[in-house]
């Protein structure tokens, strides 16, 4: 998804903006761009596809001395991606990057063109350049230009503006998009990004700016105002300085350190919230389940599996009813929403559009709600009443893989923790999945004998006319998590079905092109799940089954660990699926941490 940098001062703002963008790559972008402003002149430089293309285009452009930069990567929403619609945006006047979307856009185009402006773009973004420059030629000044350009945009921005007659100043507006100012106090310097990580390393404190919040810098000086305008004191929160986390350690790809680090970020997450006799967690009371008699678990992609999942297991565990809902259709679909309802939005970025306003909505309905989620300080973390952080680290594969992991983990003892609440637990049963958690960092260590295995069978599955993943209970929310990663990375169609709903039409489709990946755990369902395996054999599908017992009509196998609990075989074959897709997508030639038109956080709907 979009991304958005800033800088403001001494330094060669042409490379913090090109490593700031950098930095933001693996949100997804189809176009990138950056302009410079120094004593009244703007140097711009945009390209479509790859940054290597716009570090070539600006190769020969040097800064020297003090100036105001803006940079952004663009994921086309609208109008194609071509460098004409790349940002920056341009007039006359004043140079904008922005991100999100401006709703009434049209509406103020066909206004703007009546007045004589021209649009060389198919974006909506356009239109704040020539607001801002009309609304320049009757108001007292830029800032009340600014000011009212703002007021006059409806939808989702966060947006950097440069304006020709003041070099000295970048304008910032906040409303539905995240967007962060970084001070170096010592210097001076100002810095602006979409999220922390082009930060780190540059600033070690930062402003998370609310939504309805604009203004604008100076060498060490932050104007910030509100919604009606009144000027607000900026509040800082500490960055961490830790590059080193974010670089890929000697892996291929991202995706692959993370799939490897599952085992220690779901220790961090379980730590301290594991004890002794029971589940704790600092950031709740008992009593946000007062009056609680149904979770309503909201997410969107990966994340709406696990809240799938989770299904599974706390009406099981915490024996309480559960609703399970797509951000982008629960929104819309005016869902009855009582009091007795706690709702559960589930996010790795925080900022997922469809879960952010499906939260709003259950806010508005007075719903208590809880976050669980990756990113500390992010939308959906402020908005919710409550939240639990999944400790993944950050995650820069666009496949989404240890966020995946730490929130299964944090929805377990989550369910765990409603059980125990609710004396509907015994001490026994208890115990028991205390240890079944404490044993989850050993079941997701990558085996080298098993990731050698995936690696070399990974070549079968280069081809064929599609992929079912199937499993049934808490394995078929992982069938459809394994089929999600195989088509985001390689490409090739793939579905996740439960093993029983097989007979019900897909098996139509069998043949030795189709390819079934099945999941077989040994401690549920084993002889259903089998039975329906042989179903689809008899078919004539070409049959790979991951299971711990050895299946000897399955065309291929992957031999999983034997485990006490089907909770920690989901958890190895997660890891078994995840690595599959990978190899495959490696053998394909993708590129498998930026695959082709995803982006790693939607701030659009
Ligand atoms: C995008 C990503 C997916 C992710 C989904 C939800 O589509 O590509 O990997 O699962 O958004 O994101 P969230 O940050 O809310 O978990």
């Amino acid at each position: 998804m979009c991304g958005i940098v800033g800088y403001l001062g001494e330094k060669d703002s042409k490379q913090i903006l090109l490593d700031g963008l950098k930095e933001l790559e693996y949100r997804g972008y189809d176009s990138a761009g950056i302009t410079i402003l120094q004593n009244g002149n703007f140097s711009i430089y945009k390209s479509v596809g790859k940054l290597h293309n716009l570090i070539e285009k600006s190769r020969d452009f040097k800064v020297d001395g003090f100036s105001v930069g803006i940079g952004h990567t663009r994921w086309a929403t609208h109008g194609k991606p071509t460098e004409t619609n790349a940002h920056p945006h341009t007039g006359e006047m004043v140079h904008v990057v922005h991100n999100g979307i401006i709703e009434n856009y049209q509406e103020l185009k066909k206004e703007l063109l009546e007045k004589g402006y021209s649009f060389y773009s198919q974006t909506d973004t356009e239109v704040i350049v020539h607001l801002f420059e009309e609304n320049s030629k009757y108001c007292k000044s830029y800032l009340e230009s600014f000011q009212k350009t703002i007021s006059q945009l409806h939808g989702a921005y966060a947006l950097l503006l440069l304006n020709r007659d003041e070099s000295n100043r970048i304008y910032f507006a906040k409303e539905g998009s995240p967007l962060i100012i970084g001070t170096d106090t010592e210097t001076g310097e100002q810095f602006f990004a979409s999220s922390d990580a082009p930060l780190i390393g540059y600033v070690d404190s930062v402003i998370y700016l609310q939504d309805g919040e604009w203004g604008y810098v100076e060498q060490g000086k932050i104007y910030l105002y509100d919604k009606d305008g009144k000027e607000v004191e900026p509040k800082f929160s500490p960055l961490s300085k830790d590059r080193a986390s974010a670089q890929k350690d000697g892996y291929r790809y991202f995706m692959e350190k993370e799939i490897y680090e599952q085992s220690q970020v779901i220790s961090d997450t379980l730590m301290g919230r594991v004890v002794d006799s029971g589940i704790e967690f600092d950031e709740i009371e008992p009593s946000l389940f007062d009056g609680i008699d149904e979770v309503k678990l909201c997410g969107c992609g990966t994340s709406y599996h696990t809240a799938l999942a989770s299904m599974y297991l706390f009406e099981r565990i915490a024996k309480i009813r559960v609703s399970v809902e797509f951000g982008s259709e629960f929104r819309y679909r005016e869902p009855l929403l009582t009091k007795n309802i706690l709702f559960i939005p589930i996010s790795q970025s925080g900022e997922t559009a469809d879960t952010l306003a499906s939260l709003k909505m259950a806010k508005e309905a007075g719903l208590k709600t809880l976050a669980v989620c990756n990113v500390d300080n992010s939308s959906i973390v402020r908005l919710s009443d409550k939240a639990i952080l999944t400790r993944a680290g950050i995650e820069k594969g666009v496949a989404s893989t240890k966020a995946f992991a730490t929130q299964m983990v944090v929805l377990y003892m989550l369910a765990l923790y409603i059980a125990q609440i609710r004396n509907n637990i015994s001490q026994e049963e208890l115990d028991n999945h205390l240890h079944i958690l404490r044993e989850i960092p050993n079941a997701t260590i990558v085996q080298p004998r098993l990731h050698e295995k995936i690696k070399r069978l990974s070549k079968r599955y280069l081809h064929g006319h599609g992929f079912f993943f199937i499993g049934r209970d808490i394995f078929y929310p992982l069938a459809l998590e394994g089929a999600l990663k195989l088509k985001e990375i390689s490409y090739l169609h793939a579905e996740g079905y439960p093993a029983g709903e097989m007979k019900h039409g897909p098996i139509a489709l069998a043949d030795p092109e189709l390819f079934t990946i099945a999941l077989l755990p040994e401690n549920v369902l084993y002889e259903k799940t089998k039975s329906n395996i042989e179903e689809l054999g008899a078919r004539d599908s070409t049959i790979c089954v991951i299971s711990p017992k050895p299946f000897e009509l399955a065309d291929d196998f992957i031999q999983t660990s034997h485990h006490k609990h089907y909770i920690l075989e989901f958890f190895e074959m997660m890891v078994v699926v995840q690595l599959l897709s990978m190899e495959v997508a490696i053998r394909l030639g993708n590129d498998v941490d930026m695959p082709r038109n995803l982006a790693k956080s939607v701030t659009v709907e």
